[in-house]
């Protein structure tokens, strides 16, 4: 068997182009456009071109963006009032502050100082709440994200066995709530489960977000497995080239012989994240014109 590639690139494009066909109908109907605030505090290299292409993305879309960019020293007083800010400027639907923060600030804190209502990004407390108990919130974007892929491609998921691997706040956790939302059989499985292939071998899912390159080969997989690939890892460069390749969490040359289908890396999980992005502020502004 080869594994046919899932294509999120193509498909976070198309989700790309319609919510920008509604956020003009957003403009058309109240008169503004729909904002989002990006928060980038220091210069990690990382963050800079995840958030330069946030800031395209939302512009593409017909949306207005607000970029914030702070030096690494900031502290958090000063983080904590442009947060704050952004909660009551009524042009301001969504708010994401850039992760990893410099280690002098704390993450916990000033995701807690960001509006529910404008948490876009879905880290804080209360919308993580909401989605563990079912009620309408902010959903993660990459897990929400893979989730479209899924469904997209095996439609109803009830009964199916899922293991997610990695269990973090912002992908592991979600995700298998999501899973578990539509009927699959989650099993969260992380750096202490024992035996970790066993417990792959039984999946019809696997969602793999540990953040180790070509963690999960391909012996590991039942065969026809479907397997979503969060991991964006740089492998040391080859001789003579500057860079390293990018991959995954999965080995996906070898996944491919077993797999009926894979998400790539890059292409795959990755474009959905910002397309999600985009969906969440444009759900934000038409709650927060309510
Ligand atoms: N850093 C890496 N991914 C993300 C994300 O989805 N949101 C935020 N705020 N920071 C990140």
């Amino acid at each position: 068997m080869t594994a046919e590639a899932i294509d999120g690139k193509a498909f976070a494009a198309k989700l790309r182009e319609r919510v920008g066909e509604q956020a003009t109908r957003f403009e058309s109907e109240t008169g503004r456009k729909a904002g989002l605030a990006v928060v980038l505090v220091g210069e990690d290299p990382a963050s800079q071109v995840y958030v330069r292409s946030k800031n395209k993305a939302t512009l593409a879309a017909n949306m207005e963006s607000f970029e914030h960019r702070l030096p690494a020293d900031t502290s958090e007083a000063d983080l904590l009032a442009l947060v704050d800010g952004l909660n009551t400027d009524p042009a301001v639907d969504g708010i994401l502050v850039q992760l990893p923060l410099p280690d002098h600030l704390d993450e916990q804190a000033v995701i807690a100082a960001i509006s529910p209502d404008k948490d876009v990004d879905g880290f804080h407390v209360t919308n993580a709440g909401r989605l563990a108990v079912g009620q309408s919130g902010f959903v993660p974007c990459t897990p929400l994200g893979c989730m479209m892929l899924l469904t997209e491609r095996l439609g109803d998921l009830s009964g199916l066995e899922a293991v997610v691997i990695g269990r973090s706040n912002i992908v592991g956790k979600p995700m298998a709530q999501l899973l578990l939302d539509a009927n699959a059989t989650v099993t969260i499985a992380h750096s202490r489960t024992k035996d970790l292939p066993a417990v792959v071998k039984r999946a019809d899912i696997v969602v793999a977000a540990v953040g180790r390159a070509e963690m999960v080969k391909g012996e590991w997989l039942k065969d026809g497995a479907t397997v979503i690939d969060v991991g964006i890892n740089r492998l040391p460069p080859e001789p003579g080239a500057e860079k390293g390749r990018l991959v995954g969490d999965v080995d996906y040359a070898d996944a491919q012989r077993v797999a009926a289908a894979i998400t790539p890396v890059p292409g795959g999980v990755g474009p959905m994240t910002i397309a999600v992005l985009l969906r969440n502020t444009l759900f934000a502004a038409y709650r927060n014109e309510g």
